[in-house]
């Protein structure tokens, strides 16, 4: 677990995949990287032209539902960073095939094959989405890594990213535990930040909807935000950490949506945000620094004031607002 070795990076082409390529090339790290459409400048070109891949960065075509083109992806990894998951939180008409079979499916084929390469740990990118929703959880206690989401509750409502992940998580935890394959994870809130790619993911979009006045409240989406690039030094630093196991809330706070609506609105007032009422995650309790591990590890998280700044450079940038 050092620089210099030979990593996988599944979903190296997305929005935190493209920042943990960038700092784990930046460290010396030779990266396989997956992608879904080697043929599509738009998942390549961003990573290709990062400083250190000419010499250190090889693109690899997966799907995560075809076992054969993750270990091609894998051999010769001495870790795996397993971040390819579907995220489609609207238009959800077939959650079996759209989220829950390439969550659960693609994170077994993953571990299956780098348990049968030899691979020394894989870190799994969880969400907070297998956290919340959690209605039964006790209202006077802070959410945090021994808090699972409700799969019923979800199940009930349609809630089906969320259910893709717990369900993705667990089944992580199964087969690390039938297999004694290294395994860890990190739990982000919702990524914002600087997008590396040419177009914004679901996180991007949602913030991007807040800015054009959007009044959705997220209650089954948000517990707080965190950076993007904390979220991929996250995933280094629990790589390289022989001492860090299990789950890792990996946030900058827990906060309610309306709280960092107002944040926003305080920051531009140029943009017309709704207000929300005080409660829009009801139940969820806030707290300041929840990410105690991590915290442990060494990892120092951005205020939200940046997380906001460099969201809104970067959409601009990109001429998305
Ligand atoms: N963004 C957040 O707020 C957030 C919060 C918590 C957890 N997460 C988790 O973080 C991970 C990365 O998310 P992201 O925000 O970076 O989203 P993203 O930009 O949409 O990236 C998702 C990545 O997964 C790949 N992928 C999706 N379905 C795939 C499939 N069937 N086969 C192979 N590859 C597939 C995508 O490939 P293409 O580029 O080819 O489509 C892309 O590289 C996901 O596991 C997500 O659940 C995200």
């Amino acid at each position: 677990m050092k620089p210099g070795e030979t990593v996988c990076v599944t979903g190296g082409s997305g929005f935190i995949g493209s920042w943990l390529v960038r700092l784990l090339l930046d460290r010396g790290y030779t990266v396989h990287a997956t992608v879904q459409h080697l043929d599509d400048e738009a998942e390549t070109k961003h990573l290709e032209s990062l400083d250190g891949a000419q010499e250190r960065l090889k693109l690899f075509q997966i799907d995560l539902l075809e076992p054969a083109s993750l270990v091609a992806a894998i051999h010769g990894a001495a870790g795996v960073f397993h971040l390819a998951s579907p995220c489609i939180v609207d238009l959800v008409h077939d959650p079996e095939r759209q989220l829950i079979e390439p969550a659960v499916k693609g994170t077994l084929n993953v571990l299956r094959a780098a348990k049968e390469n030899g691979v020394n740990r894989v870190v799994v990118t969880s969400s907070i989405s297998a956290i919340i929703p959690s209605p039964k959880w006790p209202a006077d206690v802070v959410k945090d890594e021994s808090c699972w989401a409700d799969l019923e509750y979800c199940k009930e409502n349609g809630v089906w990213y969320p259910a893709s992940k717990t369900m993705a998580e667990k089944a992580a935890w199964e087969f690390a535990r039938e297999n004694g394959l290294d395994v860890v994870v990190i739990n982000p809130g919702t990524v914002m930040g600087p997008s590396i790619p040419p177009s914004i993911n679901a996180s991007m979009a949602m913030f991007r909807r807040l800015l054009e006045g959007c009044s959705e409240h997220y209650v089954n989406f948000f517990m707080g935000p965190v950076h993007v690039k904390d979220v991929a030094l996250s995933h280094i630093l629990v790589y390289e950490n022989p001492a860090a196991s299990g789950r890792h809330l990996c946030i900058e706070s827990i906060s309610h949506w309306s709280d960092f609506a107002s944040k926003v609105a305080e920051l531009y007032p140029e943009y017309k945000i709704p207000s929300f009422p005080k409660d829009t995650q009801p139940g969820l309790l806030r707290a300041q620094n929840p990410s105690k591990k991590l915290i442990e590890l060494g990892m120092c998280f951005t205020p939200v004031e940046q997380i906001i700044k460099d969201s809104v450079d970067s959409l601009k940038s990109k001429g998305c607002i």
